[in-house]
């Protein structure tokens, strides 16, 4: 009688819990709103987790079935979740009626409190505008100008010594892109004068975390950690995924908290982004505010130091590979280069503000390959999208990737073609938006274009950029990188002097 009444009770739990789990699968329906077949267990998801599918290329096969719609549902296991496919509601969404999408749908357990803190993901309206004041007033106009003497130093020095060693050898090439971003950050943000060359040869050098290996852990777990920080958080919670190692965790928290401490000490003002944020801090406690704690500290200039390196190293290989496969497009740029100067200490800040091609080049370039390819927010008061009411909880998510590749926004959209930026009036809003829109929009956006123009310069007046095998497809992503676009493989990069 025992076993018939454990089995029994066994079913009926798994028919419960099933029952459970498909509950809101008809959510969409009730609502009128399309969305695909979900099915057991992960409803519509699957193929992000299994490692076929990077967001990119799921809203891309959820949009060709209905390209007309301007929201499509969909479920992440139990939950339902919306896919915004219109302008329009997108723009209402990130600007409108930003208040009410505040919060970004990324979550992180407790193991990642450092980009737990970051603003990118920090929740909460308040929490959120208290950290963006904190940087602000570090990327006026005036001070990223006076940051692009610093960059064009930087960059010198860095090609300089590539071009003394095998200078054509892109591993050399790399490595020169790499040191600037980190050299240029260091003097801007903290004032550091360090040589990165010499640090990068040292194998117990104390900038060996900023210099070797990948800033994220294991390839498998980040996968992991991605698909479930959007779409199942109690997984990563369960399991303790977190994105950066403890090693590195630790260092980036000495670190800054280092320079804070020594330049609170000291009675030297610098123009450098953390005297900026010493100022607003400074002030915020004036008024009877608390001062930052360690961690806030390491959260603000983390943001600061990762997305100036790597983000923007990740954009500059994009950006090549565009010039490298559309040899016309690059020698257009070129000549403008050459009406400005022959190398990089011809240029300023009003001079690169003034090319009209750098921008054009850079936009086309981030619009085929957006490095954050898909935006989550997650819905905090209940609010009508469209005809559509959506409650609080509900994450939704604007697929940039698909609106940069849709040929009713962008015409003959695989085609490299910068012109199409000539006159930015004529994009239409929230179909171009790779650094995000809207007050919650990229704050490092001016700092990234300004290092990537500097860069260009020195590369497009040193070498002509080409691929190896003459490649001609376009830039494959790797799969296993959900949110972040990530290269599959590296290009056979060539890059030969120029005469
Ligand atoms: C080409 C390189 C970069 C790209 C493509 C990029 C893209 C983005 C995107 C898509 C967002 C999210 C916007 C949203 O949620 O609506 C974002 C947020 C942010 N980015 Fe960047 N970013 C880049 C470089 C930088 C740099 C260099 C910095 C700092 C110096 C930076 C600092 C930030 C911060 C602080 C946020 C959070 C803004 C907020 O929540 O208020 N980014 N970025």
């Amino acid at each position: 009688m025992l076993p018939i009444l454990i089995a029994t009770s066994v079913i009926l739990g798994a028919v419960l819990a099933y029952l459970l789990w498909v509950r809101d699968w008809d959510h969409w329906a009730k609502k009128g709103v399309p969305s695909p077949k979900p099915s057991f267990p992960y409803g519509n998801v699957k193929p992000i987790f299994d490692g076929k599918k990077t967001f990119g290329d799921f809203f891309d096969d959820i949009i060709k079935e209905w390209p007309e719609e301007p929201v499509i549902g969909f479920y992440s296991f139990f939950k339902p979740m919306l896919l915004l496919n219109d302008p329009d509601i997108i723009n209402s969404v990130v600007v409108t009626n930003f208040p009410k999408f505040v919060d970004g749908a990324f979550e992180l357990s407790s193991a990642d409190s450092l980009f737990l803190n970051t603003s990118f993901w920090l929740k909460g309206h308040k929490a959120w505008k208290e950290a963006k004041s904190r940087f602000t007033p570090s990327f006026t106009s005036s001070k990223q100008k006076s940051m692009v003497p610093t960059m064009i130093d930087s960059v010198q020095r860095h090609f300089n010594y590539a071009l003394s060693q095998k200078g054509t050898d892109p591993a050399e090439v790399f490595q020169a892109i790499k040191l600037m971003l980190n050299d240029s950050i260091l003097r801007i943000a903290f004032s550091i004068e360090v040589d990165l060359i010499k640090e990068a040869k040292d194998a117990d050098s104390q900038y060996k975390q900023l210099l070797d290996g990948d800033l994220f852990v294991d390839r498998q777990d980040i996968h992991l950690l991605f698909c479930t920080s959007h779409l199942a958080s109690w997984y990563f919670k369960i399991r303790k995924l977190r994105l950066m190692s403890e090693e590195r965790h630790n260092f980036y928290v000495e670190f800054i908290n280092s320079c804070v401490e020594a330049r609170k000490k000291s009675l030297e003002q610098r123009n450098d982004i953390l005297q900026s944020i010493i100022a607003v801090e400074k002030e915020a406690v004036s008024e009877g505010k608390r001062a930052f704690t360690r961690e806030e500290w390491a959260s603000n200039m983390l943001t600061v130091m990762v997305d100036s390196t790597e983000t923007a190293a990740l954009v500059l290989k994009f950006i090549l590979f565009a010039v490298a496969q559309n040899t016309k497009e690059q020698e257009k740029l070129r000549s403008e280069l050459l009406k400005a100067g022959s190398s990089i200490t011809d240029f300023d800040y009003d001079k690169i503000a003034t090319i009209r091609r750098l921008d054009m080049v850079i936009n086309e370039s981030l619009r085929l390959y957006s490095p954050v390819l898909a935006l989550g927010k997650i819905c905090v008061e209940t609010t009508k999208i469209g005809d559509v009411v959506v409650e609080k909880g509900t994450k939704v998510f604007i697929p940039i990737s698909s609106l940069h590749m849709n040929p009713k926004y962008h015409e003959d959209p695989t085609k490299f073609n910068p012109e199409r930026f000539e006159d930015m009036k004529s994009i239409r809003s929230c179909t171009f938006m790779p650094f995000g829109e809207g007050p919650r929009a990229c704050l490092g956006q001016r700092y990234a274009l300004l290092v990537l123009k500097v860069l260009l310069v020195q590369i497009l007046l040193t070498y002509e950029v080409s691929l190896e095998d003459g490649y001609e497809g376009p830039l494959e992503f790797n799969k296993m990188s959900p949110f972040i676009a990530a290269l599959k493989e590296e290009p056979k990069w060539k890059f030969t002097m120029l005469k």
